[in-house]
């Protein structure tokens, strides 16, 4: 039988997808022992796990190091990675969106300064409304920007929306919902595409009834 390679986000939402799977009939029980391996193997069932970082799994996926995985919408829109999106999984579900102090006024004469880990999706966000933007590019602890004046507003996913709160600052204005999606390498798809299609439809079942 053809092995599935899936490289799944390591952390929270991996956990969530790996019991996903699992219940769709591709369980690997190793993976549950406490350890650090970061591949997983079933030769039973075909499958192949591997732990990447969650930003990283487009790039496993697109260079077919991986045939499938799972990735946040997040990252397909800020990377435009080649690959297929196959099924909205639902889970790890926020949003992107703007946020600036708490009564914070804009101020429509002057470029307004965004930081964000998201370049490319503000980018777009303001290219679509004419809106002169100066983009201030951060890996983390986005919302640090406004207070310390470093920025204006930030561009950021938004989940509880407890940091922003926390931090004294409000969301503004929602760009696009966000959830996990799976993904497929396209010549993976092409040559395994008995099994891709297989473990996509199973999945599918499952959040369907889910529902
Ligand atoms: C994300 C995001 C916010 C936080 C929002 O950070 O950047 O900081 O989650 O969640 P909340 O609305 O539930 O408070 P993440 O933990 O992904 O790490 P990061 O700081 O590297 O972005």
């Amino acid at each position: 039988m053809e092995m599935i390679n899936v490289a799944l986000p390591k952390g929270r939402l991996g956990e969530k997808v790996y019991d996903l799977f699992e219940r769709a009939g591709y369980p690997c029980p190793s993976i549950r022992e406490p350890n650090r391996k970061l591949i997983f193997e079933n030769e039973e069932v075909g499958v192949r796990y591997f732990w990447v970082k969650p930003s990283d799994v487009a790039i496993y996926v697109e260079r077919g190091a991986a045939d499938i995985g799972v990735a946040g919408k997040d990252i397909l829109l800020e990377y435009s990675p080649d690959v297929y999106e196959l099924l909205d999984l639902g889970l790890g579900k926020c949003r992107m969106a703007v946020a600036a102090k708490v009564g914070f006024r804009e101020n429509p004469a002057s470029t307004l300064r965004v930081a964000t880990k998201f370049s490319n999706i503000a980018s777009a966000y303001y290219a679509e409304k004419c809106r002169d933007i100066d983009i201030i590019h951060l890996n983390g602890s986005i919302e640090i920007a406004p207070i310390l004046g470093l920025s204006d507003v930030i561009v950021d996913i938004v989940e509880t929306g407890k940091t922003l709160l926390e931090n004294d600052l409000e969301p503004t204005e929602t760009i696009v919902q966000i959830s996990a999606r799976l993904i497929a390498n396209k010549s993976a798809y092409k040559f395994k595409n008995k099994e891709v299609l297989a473990l996509k439809e199973r999945l599918a079942e499952l959040l369907e009834k889910q529902l």
